[in-house]
């Protein structure tokens, strides 16, 4: 069955109000970069993206959980397999740790190999004496604080497409060559880490792993035949902003005839463009692939039914996810509504939490960060509201890195507001470093069991 409406043209959300567009210095460079994309090979393909949607629709469901994480700003200059190998390892650490936590089976959606492209409240920032235009994400702009690095430059368009693709080979390869495998799970426990208390419970969590892979050996059972504890399926995803981009990577599936937007398995549209008459939902309704939707602490109930509609009309358990980040307070009087008038209009959407953009300060001295105990704060509002109004609490979206950071506040190796300066190498926003992913999964793995 088709989800989308067969007149539907990729070109079709030009003639709708696009907020947040690069405005391109010379349009016809805009327009070779795009050509040129469009006559290249998709990044992912239409099965793997039902493939998501049907793992996506278990977590609808209630029986399964999803995990989706990630850089805030992928970047051209972090780009080597030991950056990748290291996101990946943190990535399959919190993995275990949950699976272990609540016994059920986690779909996991990375924000990588795509997610080079940031909506900016303002569309220019005062450095120093000079208004510059703002960094939109490596995708439009660089981040150097000069009038040249931030002119947009459609060339970086194919830059993007070349970083993900190599990006998305080495994840697959990591993930299906061996790395990803089971036994391997003492090995994903970095040093810095293993030292620090969550990965000594880690190394205690590896350990009890490794003893029930020997007693199903014990038992007779060929472990070593048993594909699924040999390779893990690593989705990838990103914000789906600069629309030239996205349109350029749709393709028609031979299969079905259906149309996916092939940058990425799955897309979200962000809290600053889901109006629901606006460009991106234009473009999204259109296309088969899984979608998330930002919900903000301003959306209102009949609005969120209204984009449930236009992205979810075929009511197809896992083709939308809808990613709530209101901030703890804002919660409790914001979801319950939102989530009552979801239920009634019946899409049987993926309830997640993004426990992270709705508690981004300033400290005195002007740093942007997040504390952990705020992050938690909402992870645990939004559990129990959830539970309160009877929907699963499916799914986590956060921004992580495997480095071992300073950009959020807190976590058990307490990360103080006078050192956040000392390793700040955040493109955009700020991040939880390795060790306070893993102590967000093992506290995560409590509230899942605590139903
Ligand atoms: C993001 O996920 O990086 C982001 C910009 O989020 P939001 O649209 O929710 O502000
Ligand atoms: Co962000």
């Amino acid at each position: 069955m088709h989800v989308t409406n067969p007149a539907w043209a990729p070109s079709d959300w030009r003639a709708y109000p696009a907020s947040h567009q690069p405005v391109w210095p010379v349009a016809a460079d805009a327009h070779a970069a795009v050509e040129e994309l469009r006559a290249l090979p998709p990044l992912v393909f239409a099965g793997e993206a039902r493939d998501l949607e049907a793992a996506l629709g278990e977590v609808a469901n209630g029986r399964a959980f999803l995990l989706q994480a990630g850089e805030c700003a992928e970047s051209f200059r972090d780009f080597s397999a030991v950056s990748i190998r290291e996101r990946l390892k943190i990535f399959l650490q919190m993995s275990v740790v949950m699976i272990y936590g609540s016994g059920l089976p986690l779909v996991k959606v990375g924000r990588i190999a795509g997610q080079f492209a940031k909506p900016r409240s303002e569309p220019t920032e005062q450095i120093g004496e000079h208004e510059l235009p703002s960094f939109f994400g490596h995708m439009v702009n660089d981040d150097a604080p000069t009038l040249e690095a931030r002119t947009p430059d459609p060339a970086r368009l194919l830059r993007v497409y070349h970083q993900s693709a190599a990006t998305l080979n080495l994840v697959r390869a990591f993930t299906n060559g061996g790395f990803a495998d089971l036994t391997q799970v003492h090995a994903w426990n970095q040093e810095f880490v293993a030292s620090a208390p969550e990965g000594q419970r880690y190394e205690a969590l590896a350990a009890e792993i490794e003893r029930a892979l020997d007693f199903v050996r014990a038992c007779g059972i060929d472990v070593a035949q048993a594909q699924r504890l040999h390779r893990v399926d690593l989705w990838t995803s990103h914000e789906g902003l600069v629309l030239d981009y996205e349109e350029a990577l749709t393709r028609r599936d031979s299969l079905t005839g259906d149309w996916y937007d092939c940058s990425a398995h799955m897309l979200w549209i962000g809290e600053r463009t889901r109006r629901p008459d606006g460009a991106h939902v234009e473009f999204f309704a259109g296309v088969n692939n899984p979608l998330g939707v930002k919900v903000g602490p301003t959306a209102a109930a009949d609005e969120v039914v209204e984009l449930c509609e236009r992205l979810d009309p075929a009511r197809r358990p896992g083709r939308l996810t809808l990613i709530v980040r209101m901030g703890a307070d804002r919660l409790v009087d914001g979801l319950p509504p939102i989530i009552r008038a979801v239920r009634a209009s019946g899409h049987p959407v993926v309830w997640a939490t993004d426990p992270m953009h709705a508690n981004v300060f300033r400290t005195s001295s002007g740093v942007k960060t997040r504390s952990f105990e705020a992050i938690m704060d909402e992870i645990g509002a939004f559990f129990s509201i959830c539970r309160n109004e009877g929907v699963w609490p499916g799914g986590l979206h956060i921004e992580f890195t495997g480095e071992d950071v300073t950009e959020c506040l807190g976590g058990s190796a307490a990360v103080l507001e006078e050192e956040l300066t000392m390793r700040y190498e955040s493109l955009c926003d700020p991040r939880l470093n390795a060790r306070q992913s893993l102590d967000l999964a093992f506290r995560v793995g409590q509230l899942m069991r605590d139903d």
